[in-house]
């Protein structure tokens, strides 16, 4: 009975750890990538009706296509993109993720897709910038990059985290806080969309690359991916949807 308790328990253990990421290789026989987004961060990841769309989902299929795949795409909370990596629950993340040493630590990055960086939102007009957050309640979305700037800011009187930045730009319209602090684009088109909310364009507080992710260590995969990238890029096409998005190329240089 003990001997096989100590099996059984081996074999679990060994379950546990012998989860792997999808080689390059077994994801060209099937055809197909599954990646995962968030898609409530518009206008990168979001859904227009029912259909998940976006910069960076169109990016991605870009590159899919480039690659001679098709993609399954997964939404879920951006909290757990990265962790479901590693339980190789997806192959790759897509999902505006700055490129940090922190999460450098526990994913592989591809190329980044585009350049941009956490910027200020408030609705009054003298809250512009990392200074003028002193004394104020500030909103970002948990797990992101704002969090992590925000929280270096130590005059603020308080951080308010939010699952969604959805949530975290409704806290600042129902002002129940003083500032947002959410990503450039993210944030000029929600002004532009909302031009009666009296939404204030403050100034960017860091800049970041933004990359898709893969499991740690996956770099055949990664590498093949910056290629495909790097093809959009070359082509025209990923400028053609920069255009679209943003009317600039959003890309880093
Ligand atoms: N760029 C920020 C970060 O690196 C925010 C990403 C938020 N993405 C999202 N899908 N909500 O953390």
């Amino acid at each position: 009975m003990k001997l096989f308790k100590f099996i059984a328990s081996t074999l679990a253990l060994c379950a546990v750890f012998s989860v792997q990421a999808r080689s390059l290789d077994e994801i060209k026989k099937g055809g197909k990538i599954i990646v995962a987004t968030e898609g409530q961060f518009a206008p990168f990841n979001y859904f227009k009706g029912t259909t998940l769309t976006g910069f960076e989902v169109e990016v991605a299929e870009l590159a899919a296509k480039k690659m001679g795949l098709k993609i399954e795409w997964k939404t879920i909370g951006f909290d757990a993109l990265l962790t479901g990596l590693k339980q190789d629950r997806w192959d790759l993340v897509i999902a505006s993720h700055g490129v940090t040493e922190e999460r450098a630590k526990a994913v592989t990055f591809t190329a980044p897709h585009y350049c941009s960086g956490g910027m200020v939102i408030a609705m009054d007009p003298a809250i512009r910038n990392a200074k003028d957050l002193g004394g104020k309640i500030v909103a970002v979305q948990t797990g992101t990059s704002y969090l992590e700037n925000v929280q270096k800011v130590t005059t603020i009187k308080e951080m308010k985290n939010f699952p969604t930045d959805v949530d975290a730009r409704s806290a600042l319209t129902s002002r129940r806080v003083d500032a947002w602090v959410t990503d450039r684009f993210v944030a000029k088109e929600v002004v532009a969309k909302n031009p009666k909310a009296g939404l204030q364009l403050g100034e960017m507080v860091f800049i970041e690359r933004i990359a898709s992710a893969v499991a740690k260590g996956n770099q055949p995969l990664a590498d093949a991916w910056s290629k495909a990238l790097a093809e959009t890029m070359a082509d025209g096409s990923y400028a053609a949807l920069s255009k679209k998005y943003f009317n600039e190329d959003v890309r880093c240089n």
